[in-house]
């Protein structure tokens, strides 16, 4: 983890750092401008007809009553057909600008599977798998480094969206969606499942950390390490072994290979666990493996009720997978 980064903990979207986000922004000025417009000059007429018009005392008639008139017919048709107009080229180009950018030949590839409810994440060319937190490089001036996402679904379907970065993205069972982030600012943005996936869609969230290139390329080597076996935790590791732990979840360089669940090789590298549900800190996970539905009802892990001295010991072996 890099101490110098900040954590932006609110997801603002009117403060991007990347460039999809940006021109997003920048439409939503011009959307939003447009509507507020429109809503000030409609507003204001109906208040202005709504006080001028009005009855005063002691008149008993109607007003003239006019009927059809074609100019009025005419200028209320086409101006909103203008407004729409604009506002659909307007969003057109943004939509194409933004899918049409191509991959540069040094772009990184990343595959993010959304699974209930948990980001799988996965550099195919590195050979780093993760969980949650996903790391990504700055661009800088003259060495731009935009990564290139392919999402997929393991179960339902989800949504990819750190507003800061990008607009969402649908992450749909047996469909590859594309998106690409190019932040340039380094930090970590938060962001999460935008689209109800089940009872924990609200705790499916979601980290970017942007780091700088020389950031990103030391924890690449990290991430490519296998668990290091630290012989002071030997017990929990054993009982980890022992256990259906293994079915679900993957420690590099050990018999654990599931994929059901996510990586752990390195799971203290993260600041999280359970998708951003609770702080990777000692006394949550000890509370997340002698009870998962405890910080998040529904969560898919079961919990394993085992003995005090086994969860101690398998906690002290987790917090060795740094
Ligand atoms: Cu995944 Cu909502």
């Amino acid at each position: 983890m890099n101490p110098g980064s900040p954590v932006h903990a609110i997801p603002d979207m009117f403060q991007p750092v990347s460039a999809p986000a940006e021109a997003i922004r920048q439409l939503w000025w011009l959307v939003g401008g447009i509507s507020i417009g429109i809503l000030l000059v409609v507003g204001g007429i109906l208040w202005w007809c709504a006080t001028h018009f009005r009855a005063r005392p002691g008149e008993d008639r109607e007003p003239p009553q006019v009927y059809g008139s074609n100019q009025i017919e005419f200028a209320w048709t086409i101006v909103p057909v203008l407004i729409v107009l604009v506002l659909f080229l307007a969003t057109a180009r943004t939509i194409y600008d933004v899918q049409a950018m191509v991959p540069p030949k040094d772009a990184l590839e990343v595959t993010v599977v959304g699974h209930q409810w948990w980001w799988e994440i996965r550099y195919p060319g590195l050979g780093v798998v993760t969980a949650n937190e996903l790391h990504v490089p700055a661009s800088v001036p003259g060495a731009r480094r935009p990564t290139f996402l392919t999402l997929e679904s393991a179960d339902v379907i989800h949504s990819f969206w750190v507003p800061q970065l990008a607009g969402k993205t649908d992450v749909v069972p047996a469909r590859r969606n594309r998106m690409w982030v190019e932040p340039t600012e380094t930090g970590t943005f938060l962001g999460q499942c935008a689209e109800f996936c089940g009872t924990q869609h609200a705790n499916m969230l979601l980290r970017v950390v942007v780091d700088s290139p020389a950031d990103f390329a030391a924890w690449v080597e990290a991430q490519k390490r296998p668990a290091v076996a630290d012989p002071r935790v030997a017990v929990g590791r054993a009982v980890f072994e022992s256990t259906a732990c293994v079915s679900c979840h993957t420690v590099a360089g050990t018999g654990a290979d599931g994929t059901f669940g996510p990586d752990l090789t390195h799971l203290m590298s993260r600041a999280t666990i359970a998708s951003g549900a609770a702080d990777n800190a000692p006394d949550r996970l000890r509370a997340w493996i002698v009870d998962p539905h405890a910080i998040k009802p529904g969560a898919l892990m079961p919990a394993m009720k085992l003995p005090d001295d086994q969860v101690d010991a398998v906690t002290a072996y987790l917090s060795t997978l740094r």
